[in-house]
């Protein structure tokens, strides 16, 4: 049984978190403030706490900063009142876990404390596997020799045999698409359909039909019925690439049949079940999209019941020699061009680069520097690189005059300008969510219409 440190200067809420958390099987401590809580920390076998920011005497973030003293890698989940965000990034960035913005719902409060605890739970039973088996995880087509790869394959292995809901996190390029698939190829799910389906390339209103499917006569072109993903997912997994994109209208919906496991199609009046494991992945902070409140908190914590987070590629460059081995062999396998090897030179050059675009852009330089290549070893000067290396001092600065919020708009702008006023393609420029720029519009005073396509639309 998980036994948890409830710190809460409010009776009634204390008593409340108690009576809840022991309900659902948890043990439960509480302290009414911080030096109360420290004491039970050093009294009692604790696995997760639960703190409200604003304490009595000692405060939340001098609270957190104790426990993590003491104990680095407890779980530590921060109560904070709406509008003090702050104040949750703050404690974010100091090492807790989570936070849980008041008020928030009992049933939200368990979600966040359980996937804490599993987490907690994972990290310790695979630190032991590997301790015991001194064993390295292998995937064929994952190159994953770094300890930062090794840690994201230890979480596939640990996840891929439940049914849990997985959101994968991390840059372009990272690997979304290839952990989804090795999660979907290492659970019992296999042998069933692997779907994905991409929020950002399809128009809103085409995206509720996609997943959902309609009836004959849903709406005019409807001439026939048609299942949806969900539909064509059953007993298989959906993936849900840029999670972060999807529409409110749209979120509503998602939400339901992650919680029932049922909907109806577009038109129709029959109800479906399914049975879909569901992976959701997101190149963005969907933190800073809740915070905007453009994502529904409620979706993400459904979502976001064990996290993947897979590394920039900046942040294992251990890994590019085996990446270049790898990807030069796939394409000696697929073109006529025989390039036996790679020089040291260039491995050296390959290691230099920042690689903004991740392992994509990796594969990308590759297969064009094979193809110029001039003798059979790939050398430092057949890489070419998408870009210059940037030099490490050329931090750029604001303009003359300008403040950071002015100039930000003054970018938006001209993405805007320049995707014709297409919305959807200047979110993608800015590496911004389409609900994400549409908050910014919205708050620099640019109307809102759906349809923007008109060129001559301009922020
Ligand atoms: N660890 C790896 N080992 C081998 N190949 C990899 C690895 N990571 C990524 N790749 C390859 O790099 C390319 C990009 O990966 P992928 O499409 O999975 O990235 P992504 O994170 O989904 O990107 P985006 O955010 O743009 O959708 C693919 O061809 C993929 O096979
Ligand atoms: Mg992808």
């Amino acid at each position: 049984m998980a036994s948890i440190l409830i710190v809460e200067d409010e009776s009634k809420m204390r008593r409340l978190l108690e009576m809840n958390l022991t309900d659902q099987g948890f043990e439960t401590h509480s302290a009414a403030d911080a030096e109360a809580g420290l004491k039970i920390l050093n009294s009692a076998k604790i696995d997760l706490v639960v703190t409200d920011f604003k304490l009595p005497g000692m405060n939340g973030i001098e609270f957190l900063q104790a426990i993590k003293r003491a104990n680095a890698t407890m779980p530590v989940v921060v109560m904070t009142a709406y509008g003090s965000v702050e104040s949750a990034v703050e404690a974010m960035k100091l090492g807790a876990s989570d936070y849980l913005l008041k008020p928030f719902s009992l049933a939200e409060m368990v979600l966040v404390v359980r996937k804490e605890l599993d987490a907690r739970h994972l990290r310790e039973e695979n630190r032991d596997l590997r301790e015991a088996l001194g064993r390295r995880y292998e995937y064929s087509n994952v190159i994953a020799g770094s300890q930062k790869m090794q840690e994201v394959l230890a979480l596939v292995e640990r996840v891929a045999p439940t049914n849990s809901t997985v959101l994968l996190g991390g840059e372009s390029g990272v690997g979304k698409d290839l952990i989804a698939r090795a999660i979907h190829e290492h659970s019992s799910r296999a042998t069933g359909p692997f779907l994905k389906i991409n929020s950002t390339a399809i128009p809103e209103n085409l995206l509720e039909s996609e997943l959902f499917g309609y009836e004959k006569g849903a709406f005019s072109g409807a001439t026939s019925s048609k299942p949806g993903k969900f539909e064509l997912a059953d007993k298989g997994t959906l993936f849900l690439d840029e999670i972060g994109d999807v529409p409110p209208s749209i979120q509503v919906k998602l939400l339901r049949v992650i919680q029932e496991r049922e909907f109806e199609r577009l038109g129709g009046t029959k109800t479906l079940k399914v049975d879909v494991r569901l992976i959701a992945a997101t190149n963005r902070d969907l933190r800073a999209a809740l915070e905007e409140g453009t994502f529904r908190q409620d979706l993400y914590y459904r979502l976001n019941v064990v996290a993947i987070d897979i590394p920039p590629l900046r942040e294992h460059k251990e890994d590019i020699p085996a990446l270049a081995d790898f990807f030069i062999q796939r394409f000696a396998a697929s073109s006529t061009k025989k390039i036996t090897g790679i020089s040291p030179d260039a491995i050296e050059s390959l290691m230099q680069f920042h690689w903004p675009g991740n392992v994509r852009e990796l594969e990308n330089v590759l297969e064009r520097s094979i193809t110029f290549a001039a003798g059979p070893l790939l050398t430092a000067a057949d890489i070419r690189l998408d870009r210059p290396a940037h030099p490490a001092n050329a931090v750029p600065v604001l303009p003359e005059g300008m403040t950071l919020d002015q100039w930000e708009q003054e970018i938006i702008r001209e993405a805007l300008r320049r995707a014709n006023g297409n919305k959807s393609q200047a979110a993608r420029a800015l590496g911004l969510s389409r609900n994400a720029l549409r908050y910014r519009l919205s708050q620099m005073g640019v109307a809102d219409s759906e349809s923007s396509s008109n060129p001559n639309e301009r922020a």
